[in-house]
């Protein structure tokens, strides 16, 4: 058993970690950390949850106290550097879903994001946890999980198994991805308004993306150097991802290869659903899965990958993340529970 911190435990991520902890049989109990909401019952603020969770207050991100022994980060980026070291410091394990510590440098952190890195010390000691990915031996000793973001959780999911098979035989890699807006969090935003989202479709941050370098990093690790374009748009639905990655081969490739290579890297993953025909965003959203669909014709190769970006892109994929840090099994929380469909925010 153990206990956790949900620090922005009020926002749109941190509600979906308190349901998926509440479900939890090796999470006994939690306390939640707010900002502008510390000091409100946290039933006032997700009145939906009633009956389903016990009331308690939110307490303030200013007093947070170190009796838990994992703490989960759902702040807005900058906000994590100020608690990560001290709860690392105190001998916590910490799990940020922000970005403050995917990339591997300051140099990367501070060009895309525009802050100055004050712990770059953590930033070579945290992992980058893609949980349907990685095997549970690279979570040994590891005390800072940096929570892959939404946009790379779909694309990379949908690429590494390419990547590292053919990482020298890639001529390119284009990926259109789009999402839902709760993607931009709960603060209000004029651009997110019903009026201008509703019927409507836009491409944003375009060649800005801070979600860019984090994709290429994980690809660099493969050996991937070619040319990689990522552009991002928004939709007008509430939740999920939907990326379409299309990847240029110098050689031809058959299907059944690429499939190989994919149904090999997901055998044992509980959370990646390999489909036969390109996954509808609906048959994902309010769950912790990746589906993904690939189609190989000549030189070219397109990849098409779906997932919801509160939870597999965030809150889910954090709490898979907890399961294997702990070795326990990696559904527990997340499947069977009758949260694993979802679909309210
Ligand atoms: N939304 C997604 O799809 C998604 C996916 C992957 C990763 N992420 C990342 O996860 C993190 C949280 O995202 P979210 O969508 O859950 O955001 P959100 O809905 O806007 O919630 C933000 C949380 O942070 C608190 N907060 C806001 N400003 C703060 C400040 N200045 N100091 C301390 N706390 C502050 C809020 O507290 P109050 O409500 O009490 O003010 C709230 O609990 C972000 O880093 C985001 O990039 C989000």
């Amino acid at each position: 058993m153990i206990s956790v911190g949900i620090i922005g435990g009020s926002g749109y991520t941190g509600k979906k970690i308190l349901e998926f902890c509440n479900n939890h049989p090796y999470v006994d109990n939690y306390s939640i950390y707010g900002n502008s909401t510390a000091g409100q019952s946290i039933l006032t603020v997700f009145p939906a949850l009633a009956g389903i969770i016990d009331d308690t207050k939110i307490l303030s991100v200013n007093e947070i106290s170190y009796e838990h022994d994992l703490y989960f980060i759902a702040l807005p980026h900058g906000e994590a550097l100020k608690y990560v070291p001290e709860l690392i410091a105190n001998g916590k394990k910490v799990i940020d879903l922000g970005g403050d510590y995917r990339l591997d440098f300051e140099t990367e952190y501070e060009k895309w994001y525009k802050i100055k890195h004050s712990s770059p010390e953590l930033l070579s000691k945290k992992f980058y946890a893609l949980a349907d990915y990685f095997p549970a031996s690279s979570y040994e000793g590891v005390d800072l999980i940096a929570n892959p973001g939404c946009y790379p959780t779909a694309t990379l999911l949908a690429l590494l198994p390419l990547a590292t098979e053919f990482a020298k035989d890639i001529l390119s890699i284009s990926v259109s991805a789009y999402s839902g807006t709760s993607g931009a969090g709960k603060s209000p935003k004029p651009e997110m308004l019903m009026a201008e989202m509703h019927g409507n479709v836009r491409a944003y941050n375009v060649s800005k993306h801070r979600h860019q370098p984090e994709i290429f990093q994980a690809l660099e690790k493969q050996g991937f150097g070619s040319p990689f374009s990522f552009t991002t748009h928004l939709l007008p639905v509430a939740a999920g991802i939907y990326a379409t990655s299309s990847v240029h081969m110098k050689c031809e490739v058959t299907e059944s290869e690429i499939n190989e290579i994919y149904n090999n890297a997901y055998k044992d993953s509980a959370f990646v659903r390999l489909r036969n025909t390109p996954p509808d965003l609906n048959w994902v959203v309010g769950t912790n899965f990746c589906d993904i669909n690939i189609s190989a014709k000549g030189k070219t190769v397109i990849i098409t990958s779906a997932i919801d970006n509160l939870i597999k892109g965030a809150a889910g994929q954090a709490v898979q993340n907890m399961n294997k840090l702990y070795n326990w099994n990696e559904k527990l929380g997340l499947l069977n529970t009758g949260v694993e469909k979802c679909i309210s925010l």
